[in-house]
Protein backbone atom coordinates (compact mmCIF):
# COMPACT_ATOMS: atom_id res chain seq x y z
CA UNK A 1 0.00 0.00 0.00
CA UNK A 2 1.15 3.68 -0.71
CA UNK A 3 0.06 6.71 1.01
CA UNK A 4 -1.28 9.52 -0.95
CA UNK A 5 -1.64 12.99 1.49
CA UNK A 6 -3.88 15.22 -0.07
CA UNK A 7 -3.31 18.36 1.35
CA UNK A 8 -5.09 21.93 1.05
CA UNK A 9 -2.07 24.55 -0.02
CA UNK A 10 -4.65 27.96 0.56
CA UNK A 11 -3.79 30.43 -2.24
CA UNK A 12 0.02 29.81 -2.45
CA UNK A 13 1.10 31.58 0.63
CA UNK A 14 3.37 29.97 3.10
CA UNK A 15 0.75 31.93 5.74
CA UNK A 16 -2.22 30.02 4.45
CA UNK A 17 -0.90 26.30 5.27
CA UNK A 18 -2.60 25.12 8.49
CA UNK A 19 -0.43 23.12 11.44
CA UNK A 20 -1.89 20.08 10.38
CA UNK A 21 -0.77 21.38 6.31
CA UNK A 22 2.55 21.85 7.90
CA UNK A 23 2.71 18.25 9.21
CA UNK A 24 1.37 16.78 6.45
CA UNK A 25 4.45 17.86 4.17
CA UNK A 26 6.81 16.56 6.54
CA UNK A 27 5.90 13.16 5.93
CA UNK A 28 6.09 13.10 2.32
CA UNK A 29 8.93 11.13 0.47
CA UNK A 30 7.75 12.55 -3.19
CA UNK A 31 5.21 15.76 -4.16
CA UNK A 32 3.58 14.49 -7.24
CA UNK A 33 2.57 17.40 -9.55
CA UNK A 34 1.15 17.29 -13.38
CA UNK A 35 2.36 20.19 -15.48
CA UNK A 36 0.46 22.11 -17.75
CA UNK A 37 2.99 24.45 -18.77
CA UNK A 38 0.23 27.30 -18.99
CA UNK A 39 0.97 30.89 -17.53
CA UNK A 40 -0.46 30.27 -14.04
CA UNK A 41 0.89 26.83 -13.70
CA UNK A 42 1.30 26.10 -10.07
CA UNK A 43 4.23 23.98 -10.11
CA UNK A 44 6.41 26.53 -9.10
CA UNK A 45 4.13 28.03 -6.55
CA UNK A 46 4.22 24.36 -4.98
CA UNK A 47 7.80 23.99 -4.74
CA UNK A 48 8.36 27.82 -3.33
CA UNK A 49 5.72 26.57 -0.62
CA UNK A 50 7.82 23.25 -0.09
CA UNK A 51 11.26 25.61 -0.04
CA UNK A 52 9.36 27.58 3.11
CA UNK A 53 8.04 25.12 5.11
CA UNK A 54 10.55 22.28 4.66
CA UNK A 55 13.63 24.00 3.94
CA UNK A 56 15.11 25.23 0.74
CA UNK A 57 15.60 22.26 -2.14
CA UNK A 58 14.81 19.31 0.52
CA UNK A 59 11.53 18.62 -1.09
CA UNK A 60 11.41 15.61 -3.52
CA UNK A 61 9.13 15.96 -6.41
CA UNK A 62 8.41 13.81 -9.30
CA UNK A 63 6.04 15.32 -12.82
CA UNK A 64 4.49 14.50 -15.46
CA UNK A 65 3.21 16.31 -18.03
CA UNK A 66 -0.70 16.93 -17.63
CA UNK A 67 -2.50 15.38 -19.92
CA UNK A 68 -4.55 17.63 -22.70
CA UNK A 69 -7.53 18.21 -22.13
CA UNK A 70 -9.99 18.32 -25.57
CA UNK A 71 -12.09 21.75 -24.76
CA UNK A 72 -13.61 21.45 -28.34
CA UNK A 73 -15.87 18.37 -27.38
CA UNK A 74 -19.34 19.06 -27.00
CA UNK A 75 -20.15 16.93 -24.24
CA UNK A 76 -18.52 18.72 -21.01
CA UNK A 77 -18.86 16.14 -18.65
CA UNK A 78 -17.51 13.23 -20.98
CA UNK A 79 -14.26 14.91 -22.02
CA UNK A 80 -14.24 15.83 -18.43
CA UNK A 81 -14.37 12.08 -17.18
CA UNK A 82 -12.41 11.44 -20.38
CA UNK A 83 -9.65 13.79 -18.44
CA UNK A 84 -9.94 12.47 -15.27
CA UNK A 85 -9.06 9.03 -16.59
CA UNK A 86 -5.98 10.48 -18.28
CA UNK A 87 -4.94 12.11 -15.37
CA UNK A 88 -5.74 9.07 -13.15
CA UNK A 89 -3.88 7.07 -15.63
CA UNK A 90 -0.52 9.79 -15.31
CA UNK A 91 -0.96 9.45 -11.50
CA UNK A 92 -0.61 5.84 -11.46
CA UNK A 93 2.59 5.74 -13.82
CA UNK A 94 4.45 8.21 -11.44
CA UNK A 95 3.51 6.56 -8.48
CA UNK A 96 4.74 3.27 -9.36
CA UNK A 97 7.70 4.81 -10.72
CA UNK A 98 8.44 7.28 -8.19
CA UNK A 99 6.81 6.14 -4.41
CA UNK A 100 7.91 2.93 -3.64
CA UNK A 101 5.10 0.41 -1.60
CA UNK A 102 4.88 1.83 2.04
CA UNK A 103 5.73 5.08 0.54
CA UNK A 104 4.01 8.37 1.11
CA UNK A 105 3.53 10.82 -1.83
CA UNK A 106 2.15 14.38 -1.49
CA UNK A 107 -0.30 16.26 -3.35
CA UNK A 108 -0.68 19.55 -2.81
CA UNK A 109 -4.42 20.81 -3.85
CA UNK A 110 -4.86 24.65 -4.16
CA UNK A 111 -7.13 26.29 -1.51
CA UNK A 112 -9.13 23.34 -0.28
CA UNK A 113 -9.86 20.08 -2.00
CA UNK A 114 -13.56 19.91 -1.31
CA UNK A 115 -13.91 22.97 -3.90
CA UNK A 116 -13.59 22.05 -7.74
CA UNK A 117 -10.68 20.43 -7.37
CA UNK A 118 -10.21 16.98 -9.32
CA UNK A 119 -7.06 15.46 -6.79
CA UNK A 120 -9.96 13.42 -4.99
CA UNK A 121 -12.11 12.13 -8.04
CA UNK A 122 -8.50 11.32 -9.61
CA UNK A 123 -7.49 9.24 -6.90
CA UNK A 124 -10.44 7.45 -7.40
CA UNK A 125 -9.46 6.18 -10.44
CA UNK A 126 -5.81 5.39 -10.10
CA UNK A 127 -5.65 1.62 -10.17
CA UNK A 128 -3.25 0.72 -7.50
CA UNK A 129 -4.03 -0.04 -3.11
CA UNK A 130 -3.62 3.32 -1.54
CA UNK A 131 -4.04 4.86 1.58
CA UNK A 132 -5.27 8.62 0.71
CA UNK A 133 -5.44 10.69 3.73
CA UNK A 134 -6.91 14.63 3.65
CA UNK A 135 -5.64 17.63 4.77
CA UNK A 136 -8.15 21.24 4.75
CA UNK A 137 -6.89 23.96 3.67
CA UNK A 138 -7.74 27.54 3.14
CA UNK A 139 -9.81 28.04 -0.03
CA UNK A 140 -10.58 31.13 -2.09
CA UNK A 141 -14.11 31.59 -0.56
CA UNK A 142 -12.77 32.04 3.13
CA UNK A 143 -10.63 34.59 1.78
CA UNK A 144 -13.19 36.28 0.03
CA UNK A 145 -15.36 36.36 2.90
CA UNK A 146 -12.85 37.90 5.29
CA UNK A 147 -11.45 40.24 2.33
CA UNK A 148 -14.91 41.39 2.52
CA UNK A 149 -15.27 41.23 5.97
CA UNK A 150 -18.21 38.99 5.58
CA UNK A 151 -20.36 35.77 6.84
CA UNK A 152 -21.69 34.23 3.78
CA UNK A 153 -24.41 32.55 5.40
CA UNK A 154 -27.04 34.72 6.92
CA UNK A 155 -29.03 34.14 9.70
CA UNK A 156 -30.00 30.56 9.12
CA UNK A 157 -29.82 30.97 5.60
CA UNK A 158 -28.47 28.40 2.79
CA UNK A 159 -25.18 29.90 0.47
CA UNK A 160 -24.89 28.13 -2.54
CA UNK A 161 -21.52 27.57 -4.52
CA UNK A 162 -21.29 26.95 -8.59
CA UNK A 163 -19.54 27.61 -11.74
CA UNK A 164 -19.79 30.69 -13.85
CA UNK A 165 -21.04 28.43 -16.81
CA UNK A 166 -24.08 27.67 -14.70
CA UNK A 167 -24.72 31.20 -13.62
CA UNK A 168 -24.48 31.97 -17.15
CA UNK A 169 -26.88 29.09 -18.34
CA UNK A 170 -29.43 29.19 -15.20
CA UNK A 171 -29.48 32.60 -14.31
CA UNK A 172 -29.54 33.19 -10.52
CA UNK A 173 -30.39 30.46 -9.13
CA UNK A 174 -33.82 30.35 -7.84
CA UNK A 175 -34.95 30.02 -3.62
CA UNK A 176 -31.05 31.03 -3.02
CA UNK A 177 -29.77 34.95 -2.24
CA UNK A 178 -26.45 33.96 -1.27
CA UNK A 179 -24.33 32.71 -4.31
CA UNK A 180 -20.67 31.85 -4.18
CA UNK A 181 -19.39 31.55 -8.26
CA UNK A 182 -15.81 29.92 -8.97
CA UNK A 183 -14.84 29.06 -12.18
CA UNK A 184 -15.96 31.90 -14.47
CA UNK A 185 -13.73 32.28 -17.44
CA UNK A 186 -16.90 34.15 -19.52
CA UNK A 187 -17.79 37.20 -16.55
CA UNK A 188 -21.25 35.55 -15.67
CA UNK A 189 -22.09 38.03 -14.05
CA UNK A 190 -22.68 40.28 -17.01
CA UNK A 191 -25.56 37.84 -18.26
CA UNK A 192 -27.98 38.01 -15.20
CA UNK A 193 -30.59 40.56 -14.32
CA UNK A 194 -28.60 42.51 -11.96
CA UNK A 195 -31.76 43.74 -10.37
CA UNK A 196 -31.79 43.92 -6.59
CA UNK A 197 -27.99 42.06 -6.58
CA UNK A 198 -24.86 42.91 -5.23
CA UNK A 199 -21.29 41.67 -5.91
CA UNK A 200 -18.48 41.15 -3.65
CA UNK A 201 -15.81 40.27 -5.92
CA UNK A 202 -11.74 39.36 -5.76
CA UNK A 203 -9.22 38.37 -7.97
CA UNK A 204 -5.23 36.91 -6.96
CA UNK A 205 -7.12 36.17 -3.48
CA UNK A 206 -5.32 35.85 -0.30
CA UNK A 207 -1.65 37.27 -2.46
CA UNK A 208 0.21 40.47 -2.88
CA UNK A 209 -1.72 40.95 -6.06
CA UNK A 210 -5.56 41.01 -4.33
CA UNK A 211 -8.00 43.25 -6.27
CA UNK A 212 -11.52 43.37 -4.43
CA UNK A 213 -14.46 45.31 -5.80
CA UNK A 214 -18.11 45.48 -3.84
CA UNK A 215 -21.34 47.08 -4.62
CA UNK A 216 -24.53 46.82 -6.56
CA UNK A 217 -23.95 44.67 -9.35
CA UNK A 218 -25.79 46.92 -11.48
CA UNK A 219 -23.05 49.70 -11.17
CA UNK A 220 -20.36 47.96 -10.24
CA UNK A 221 -20.22 45.06 -13.14
CA UNK A 222 -18.26 47.33 -15.56
CA UNK A 223 -15.58 48.11 -12.91
CA UNK A 224 -15.44 44.22 -12.26
CA UNK A 225 -14.78 43.44 -15.51
CA UNK A 226 -11.91 46.47 -16.02
CA UNK A 227 -10.44 45.32 -12.50
CA UNK A 228 -10.64 41.44 -13.96
CA UNK A 229 -8.63 42.84 -17.42
CA UNK A 230 -6.29 44.71 -15.41
CA UNK A 231 -5.32 42.01 -13.11
CA UNK A 232 -5.26 39.18 -15.87
CA UNK A 233 -3.05 41.89 -18.01
CA UNK A 234 -0.27 42.14 -14.83
CA UNK A 235 0.21 38.62 -14.34
CA UNK A 236 -0.74 36.85 -17.29
CA UNK A 237 -3.47 35.07 -15.94
CA UNK A 238 -6.52 35.47 -13.23
CA UNK A 239 -8.55 33.44 -10.95
CA UNK A 240 -11.51 35.47 -9.65
CA UNK A 241 -14.18 34.45 -6.89
CA UNK A 242 -17.39 36.13 -6.09
CA UNK A 243 -20.57 36.59 -4.00
CA UNK A 244 -23.74 37.21 -5.61
CA UNK A 245 -26.10 38.68 -2.39
CA UNK A 246 -29.96 39.02 -3.11
CA UNK A 247 -31.40 41.66 -0.75
C1 LIG B 1 -10.14 24.66 -9.92
S1 LIG B 1 -10.93 25.76 -8.81
C2 LIG B 1 -10.03 25.46 -7.35
C3 LIG B 1 -10.67 26.04 -6.11
C4 LIG B 1 -9.88 25.74 -4.86
N1 LIG B 1 -9.93 24.33 -4.54
C5 LIG B 1 -10.31 26.57 -3.67
O1 LIG B 1 -10.60 25.99 -2.61
O2 LIG B 1 -10.33 27.79 -3.78
C6 LIG B 1 -10.30 27.29 -9.41
C7 LIG B 1 -11.22 28.43 -9.06
O3 LIG B 1 -11.02 28.79 -7.71
C8 LIG B 1 -11.10 30.18 -7.56
N2 LIG B 1 -9.78 30.67 -7.12
C9 LIG B 1 -8.69 29.94 -6.89
N3 LIG B 1 -7.68 30.70 -6.49
C10 LIG B 1 -8.14 31.97 -6.43
C11 LIG B 1 -7.57 33.21 -6.06
N4 LIG B 1 -6.31 33.32 -5.64
N5 LIG B 1 -8.36 34.31 -6.12
C12 LIG B 1 -9.64 34.24 -6.52
N6 LIG B 1 -10.22 33.09 -6.86
C13 LIG B 1 -9.49 31.96 -6.82
C14 LIG B 1 -11.48 30.74 -8.92
O4 LIG B 1 -12.90 30.84 -8.99
C15 LIG B 1 -10.96 29.70 -9.86
O5 LIG B 1 -11.64 29.73 -11.08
Amino acid sequence: VRTVLVIGAGMGEADHLTGAARRAMGRVDTFLTLDKGAPGDLGAVRRALCDAVLGSGTARFADAPDPPRDRTAPAYAAAVDDWTAARAAAYRDLLVAEVPEGGTAGLLAWGDPAFYDSTLRILDGVDLDLHVEVVPGISSIQILAAAHRLSLTRVGRPVLVTTGRRLAEGGMPAGVDDVVVMLDGQAAYRCIDPDGLSIHWGAHLGGAHQVLVAGDLRDVAGEVTRARAAARAARGWVMDTYLLRRG
